[in-house]
């Protein structure tokens, strides 16, 4: 059985580096014994260091990664410094990149392929704008094409997608199970044109959007779903460890 990801994104939260260290302490502890699963806290960077001391079982996760190694790059982090810090994955593309800090497909690709290089895993977030976007599932099929675009085949197995509707996003609002299902379909024929079969199988997909304790289950029971990617949920310990037990019992 291949376990369930569920990914804490704190985005730009908690505001103080002693709230930060609380709370992965706290997922941490909560989470440490629940089986078939794998936690990943993804804070904010500045709190990286701080944080990779108290995690004993969960793993580190970075938000974002600059695509160059070290060099002139005012205010940008790279993967190889991310690494040094103990983080295992990074998220790459997420929306709140793309459309909040107008990163587009071919910085998203750079990107992954700056963090697979140097053996990190990359989540790559995916996800239609609208949700009555007429050509919703083109749009994910060709944001898929070009972030992957070039990607050797060889870092497949350090690839994660995340399906994040953006409309989804702190909104309350979720995707429909069947929708959640097709998309993973989709998702997962588009990786093969790409990455070929044996990563179409694969690769994890988790959905992200507005997930809480209670709507956890609706999703997790979708075949090929394999996990979560949180924002709002991962800075309420409680509930988040109820999400992982859900995931984990699956
Ligand atoms: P919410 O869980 O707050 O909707 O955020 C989802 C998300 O963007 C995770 O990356």
């Amino acid at each position: 059985m291949t376990k369930k990801i569920i990914v804490a994104n704190w985005k730009m939260n908690p505001p103080a580096v002693a709230r930060a260290i609380y709370l992965s302490k706290e997922i941490d502890k909560g989470s440490s014994k629940i089986k078939n699963t794998e936690v990943i806290i993804a804070p904010p960077s500045c709190f990286l260091s701080d944080i990779s001391r108290v995690l004993k079982r969960s793993k580190l996760g970075a938000q974002n990664a600059y695509s160059g190694k070290t060099g002139a790059y005012t205010g940008e982090i790279s993967p190889l410094m991310l690494r040094s810090l103990g983080v295992k994955t990074v998220i790459v593309g997420h929306s709140e990149r793309r459309y909040g800090f107008f990163e587009n497909d071919d910085m998203v690709r750079r990107k992954m392929k700056a963090v697979l290089s140097v053996g990190l895993k990359a989540i790559l977030c995916v996800g239609e704008r609208e949700r009555n976007e007429e050509n919703f599932q083109t749009a994910v099929r060709k944001q898929i094409r070009e972030n992957l675009k070039g990607i050797p085949k060889r870092f497949s197995k350090n690839i994660i997608i995340a399906y994040e509707p953006v409309w989804a996003i702190g909104t309350g609002k979720t995707v429909k199970p069947s929708d959640l299902y097709e998309m993973g379909i989709y998702i997962r024929r588009s990786v093969l044109d790409m990455l070929g079969h044996n990563a179409a199988r694969t690769i994890p997909i988790l959905y992200g959007g507005s997930v809480n304790a209670k709507n956890a289950a609706n999703f997790i029971g979708v075949d090929g779903v394999d996990g979560f990617l949180v924002g709002g949920t991962s800075l309420r310990p409680k509930e988040f460890i109820a999400i992982v037990k859900i995931a984990g019992s699956i």
